[in-house]
């Protein structure tokens, strides 16, 4: 039996991917949400535990209930990620704390607790980034930005790091998908509109952009042949991208001046 963990399993993204590898696994399923039980039910072999990743002492405690089944994993696939919106100028340097906390800090303590069962599997670590991962730096999504910057040089390093370990580290880079994290994004944007003294004018404006955006988000079952690759290929990519935006990626090969001229109109 090969084991595998996975932090923010109740995201629909998450969901469809398990279910696509479900008769090869044993599942260590880690989430905030304590629906997530509810969600899996029909699983052959799971074990549950309900934690924020954040919380001290809390990879300390999942550590301890995985060890107790297991001494090897053999894959382990961080999931769970939040989005933050606004203002470098407005918003509470907490804001920026917070997502770094669950988009690159946890992650990080995971990988270095749970080090030893990997290695002794020569297990795969898929991290979950984001187009927004290797995009130029963009006004008002920057929090999620630089995170996802963050874990993709942390990614790069770590797999340099363990590749004489046999740890294959794998990063995917997913556009819009249909999960609730789209419903965030349109919350928070509300959210801001109403907060921001300087911005009103241009996170309107912004706002309705993204809602556009949104409405082509791709559905959350679309990501599965993609990590499916990840997870099983001899010699998996080092990235993956998947479903992401073509605009994006034009405006990313821009000259920077013609990125901040095109930001200022349409951002
Ligand atoms: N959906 C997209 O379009 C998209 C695009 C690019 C990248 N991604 C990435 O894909 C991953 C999954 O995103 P998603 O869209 O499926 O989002 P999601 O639906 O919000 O799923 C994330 C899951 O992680 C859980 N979680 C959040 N904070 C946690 C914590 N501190 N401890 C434990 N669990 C926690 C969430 O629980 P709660 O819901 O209770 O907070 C949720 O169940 C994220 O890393 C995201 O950045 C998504």
């Amino acid at each position: 039996m090969k084991y595998a963990l996975i932090t923010g399993a109740k995201s629909l993204l998450a969901h469809s991917v398990i279910h696509s590898i479900k008769d090869d696994y044993f599942f260590f399923l880690v989430d905030i949400d304590p629906s997530l039980i509810e969600a899996y039910k029909d699983l052959p072999n799971f074990d549950v535990i309900i934690r924020d990743i954040t919380k001290e002492n809390a990879v300390d405690t999942i550590f301890e209930s995985i060890s107790k089944k297991t001494d090897r994993l053999d894959l382990v696939i961080h999931m769970a990620g939040i989005v933050e919106l606004g203002s470098l100028v407005e918003v509470n340097v907490n804001t920026l704390k917070k997502i770094f906390e669950i988009n690159l800090f946890s992650i990080y303590q995971i990988n270095q607790r749970f080090f030893p069962l990997i290695a002794k599997a020569k297990g795969r670590i898929i991290h979950v980034s984001s187009e927004y991962g290797r995009l130029l730096g963009l006004p008002f999504h920057s929090f999620y930005t630089m995170s996802k910057h963050a874990l993709e040089i942390y990614n790069d390093s770590l797999r340099r790091e363990v590749q004489e370990f046999g740890i294959k580290v794998i990063k995917i880079r997913p556009g819009a998908f249909k999960t609730s994290m789209q419903s965030r994004i349109i919350s928070q944007f509300k959210q801001q509109v109403e907060f921001t003294k300087l911005f009103k004018v241009r996170l309107t404006k912004l706002q309705k952009l993204m809602l556009g955006e949104l409405k082509r988000a791709k559905d959350a079952d679309k990501i599965v042949k993609t990590f499916r690759r990840a997870i099983y290929k001899s010699h998996p990519h080092r990235a993956y991208n998947v479903g992401n935006s073509l605009k994006m990626k034009i405006l990313n090969y821009l000259p920077s001046g013609l990125q901040d001229w095109a930001l200022s109109k349409f951002f």
